[in-house]
């Protein structure tokens, strides 16, 4: 695709079309915005990249994949809360079969009453987030030939949306067991992050990725993680040995309920520990981890107080639910934080070591 000329005299810079293809040498790895004249750019700007942040530039990502990868992101949180409402409010097995709801219905009969239409209205939001993922994978593979990046982040989401139809179906044949559906929940706790890493690197440059910040902060920043996901693992085995874990009738996964809520709430609190160094030394460095690893914080200190909350107050359903949706949005900007360690090889050449952006 050629580019609007807007001074012909001089050589101009072809950015790819969807597929790439007519892409001059160097073009996809940097160079000055649309229509610029390459000779008339400053060196700073030549070195700038292509798809940049983007964000409303031709060469941005598009309107629709934008929209699409929102979508996918926000639907995923959504499921969350709808599964834990099946789950809090006692509505699993809502619909005895699957896909279908009853043997002979698609939909709940109005025998299956409230928690007929709960587990429903779940079943349902797959649909639009199914759509979105194939949306999102489809115009990753138009511009793969410079975002093979998105195209692999976009195959990983769809695969892992397909493994959770299926896991709810075993969820559904297995009698909500404890263990399957707090694999379900984690499962749909990864997709979260996936699809926050998508709108990242969406807005990211399609270069080559260094590391950003010195060596310790990013192995601070990895073990922060390795707690958080700790955290995350023991509280699925809390929630599945307690109250919450299906129905008045289910299974659970056979252990303590209490001793559980103490190993899930220790790795909890280390991870605060953590995320506050990560924010202290952010700060005084002006690391671009500054900004996520604020919000990251913030997440967890509300997570940790609904969660002493719960569990001083006998789990009360809502504040269960609040506590796991809050844990998807939680590892989601722990997500960002890891991803925020590495940038651009030609932004991190351009910035001072380690500046905020
Ligand atoms: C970043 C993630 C998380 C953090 C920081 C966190 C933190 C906490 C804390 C501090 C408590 C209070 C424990 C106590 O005082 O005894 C708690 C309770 C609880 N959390 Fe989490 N949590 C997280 C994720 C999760 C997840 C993913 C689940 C399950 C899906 C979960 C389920 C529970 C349950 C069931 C309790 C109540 C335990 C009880 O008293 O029986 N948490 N959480």
């Amino acid at each position: 695709m050629l580019v609007r000329r807007t001074q012909p005299q001089l050589p101009i810079l072809q950015l790819p079309d969807e597929n790439g293809r007519d892409a001059p040498q160097g073009a996809q790895t940097g160079g000055p915005s649309r229509g610029v004249p390459v000779s008339a750019a400053p060196a700073s700007a030549a070195a700038a990249p292509v798809a940049g942040r983007g964000r409303g530039t031709r060469s941005g990502p598009s309107r629709l994949l934008q929209i699409s990868a929102w979508a996918s992101f926000v639907l995923n949180v959504t499921i969350i809360a709808t599964g834990g409402t099946v789950r809090l409010t006692g509505s699993g097995l809502g619909c005895t079969d699957w896909p279908v709801c009853t043997p002979g219905s698609l939909v709940p009969t109005p025998e299956l009453g409230i928690h007929g239409i709960i587990e429903f209205a779940n079943r349902t939001i797959s649909g639009p987030l199914l759509v979105a993922g194939i949306l999102v994978l489809v115009l990753s593979w138009r511009i793969r030939a410079r975002r093979s990046d998105l195209l692999v982040i976009s195959a990983v989401v769809l695969g892992l949306v397909v493994l959770q139809a299926l896991v709810g179906a075993f969820v559904v044949w297995f009698h909500l067991n404890a263990n399957l559906v707090g694999f379900h929940y984690t499962v749909s706790l990864v997709l979260v992050c996936v699809t926050a890493a998508y709108l990242v690197r969406m807005f990211e440059d399609p270069l080559p990725r260094r590391v950003d910040v010195p060596r310790g902060f990013a192995i601070l920043t990895h073990v922060t993680t390795l707690f958080m996901a700790l955290t995350v693992l023991f509280g699925v085995l809390t929630t599945g040995a307690g109250p919450h874990s299906g129905d008045a009738d289910v299974v659970r996964d056979g252990f303590d309920a209490t001793v559980l809520s103490h190993v899930h709430a220790w790795p909890g609190y280390i991870s605060l520990a953590l995320v506050l160094a990560l924010v202290g030394w952010s700060g005084v460095r002006r690391l671009r981890t500054l900004r996520w690893s604020i919000a990251l914080l913030a997440a967890l200190l509300v997570q940790i107080g609904v969660g002493v909350f719960q569990a001083r107050s006998g789990l009360p359903p809502f504040a269960v639910g609040v506590h796991m949706v809050l844990a998807s949005l939680t590892a989601a900007a722990m997500t960002v934080v890891v991803l925020r360690l590495k940038r651009p090889a030609a932004a991190a050449a351009a910035a001072p070591a380690g500046a905020t952006r």
